[in-house]
């Protein structure tokens, strides 16, 4: 059993994400060892922590076993560390990961991969054609409720998916109350890589197209519903990004959805991202953490009874899927299945292609909404 080591640079490590789930995952793997390898060798991830503020970064690097750090993008890129993780805000992202390609790193990157479909596509082809192990970070299938919803379909408890419902979002407070923004404020300018469908669009792409069938069509509407948000420094801006985006979308299997998106709803239901699957045979609704379904045979009369106060209990006829025990973090389990595709032991199935497909449904949305019409979505090939 032998100990390998291998260099991690982290781009936009003081962020939620990278502290939280890149640099906070990987020096759990690293903590306990090392991920085990099938040969008998462990893996130990060893980081590189990147970012502007230089204050902010050695508090940072000093606080979790005085990691390495720098404020320079080049210096990262002409050491020796393999792999580029890129979690610094969306804007400029493509840019920073055609330098980590040039300088043949492998690729580990947030989604959206870039803005425009045209522009992964470009990532993800330099990426392919120079050799390197590309990814993105596709977490949410790893949630357990998301998890349960999946194996459920594949079950085949669906039977013939009919629709797909998605409602999602809750309320983002503009800062100017006693609550501050619970969101960067980059996440409302175009300019920055920000926008509802951008951002979201990505995750919503894979779990349908995994969970229920491919996405062939979009018709989106979006909204900016507050026009005005105060920022991180307490200055007031004005938002040129979405804050609201619905969709209508078609699948492959002839199945219909709508994707309910928006940072100005109050939710009330299970979980603020709520995903639904109904089919001739079941249905299911998931949220992050529990999933719980109905079978055609538990469905209960709800069309005559519900027209009187009282009626019929809509909640009482589902029944909860069971938790999997010692499900690990979804971003670690990310790491972990892109760390094994690194040391030659298996696929990592989210390319950047996958990457891309995933900014192709959010893009399509963007044109749907200037267009006014429908969008096909076309098969994207290296
Ligand atoms: N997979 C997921 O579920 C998930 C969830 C949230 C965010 N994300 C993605 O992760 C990325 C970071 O999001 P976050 O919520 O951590 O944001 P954040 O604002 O908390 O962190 C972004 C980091 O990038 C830095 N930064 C800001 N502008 C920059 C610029 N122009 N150039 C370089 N660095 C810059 C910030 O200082 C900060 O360190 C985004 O791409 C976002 O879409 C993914």
């Amino acid at each position: 059993m032998a100990e390998r080591r291998i260099g991690v640079i982290i781009n936009g490590a003081t962020g939620r994400m990278g502290t939280v789930q890149h640099m906070g995952n990987l020096l759990a793997i690293a903590a306990e060892g090392g991920l085990p390898l099938a040969n008998g060798d462990r893996l130990i991830p060893e980081l590189l922590l990147v970012g502007r503020d230089a204050a902010k970064l050695k508090a940072l690097a000093e606080a979790h076993g005085n990691q390495r750090w720098t404020t320079s993008l080049e210096e990262a890129f002409a050491g020796p560390d393999k792999i580029f993780m890129d979690c610094a805000a969306t804007g400029g992202r493509p840019a920073r990961v055609k330098q980590a390609i040039a300088a043949g790193k492998h690729i580990f990157i947030e989604k959206p991969t870039a803005p425009t479909v045209e522009e992964a596509m470009e990532l993800a082809r330099l990426a392919d054609r120079a050799g390197l192990k590309h990814g993105v970070i596709q977490d949410k299938l790893f949630l357990p409720g998301y998890g349960k919803l999946l194996a459920t379909s594949k079950a085949g408890f669906f039977g013939r998916i009919v629709s797909v419902k998605i409602d999602a979002g809750s309320w983002i407070f503009d800062g100017t109350g006693d609550e501050e923004c619970q969101r960067p404020s980059w996440n409302y300018k175009k300019a920055e890589g920000g926008g509802l469908a951008l951002d979201m669009m990505a995750h919503w792409r894979y779990m349908i197209d995994r969970i229920a069938s491919p996405v062939t069509g979009v018709f989106a509407l979006m909204n900016t519903a507050i026009p005005e948000r105060v920022d991180e420094q307490g200055k007031r801006y004005k938002v040129d990004a979405e804050d609201t985006n619905y969709a209508l979308i078609r699948l492959q299997n002839g199945a219909i959805g709508t994707i309910c998106n928006t940072w100005a709803a109050r939710p009330r239901r299970d979980d603020t991202m709520v995903v639904q699957i109904d089919g001739t045979e079941g249905s299911a609704v998931a949220g992050r953490w529990k999933c719980f379904t109905q079978s055609a045979a538990e469905t209960p009369e709800a069309f005559i009874k519900a027209a009187k106060p009282g009626g019929v209990d809509l909640m009482a006829d589902w029944k909860e899927v069971p938790d999997v025990p010692g499900l690990k973090n979804p971003f670690r389990q990310c790491w972990e299945n892109y760390l094994r595709h690194v040391a030659g032991e298996g696929p990592y199935l989210p390319t950047l292609v996958e990457g891309a497909k995933a900014v192709q449904l959010a893009d399509l949305a963007y044109r749907s909404v200037a267009e006014q019409r429908w969008m096909d979505v076309p098969e994207l090939k290296l």
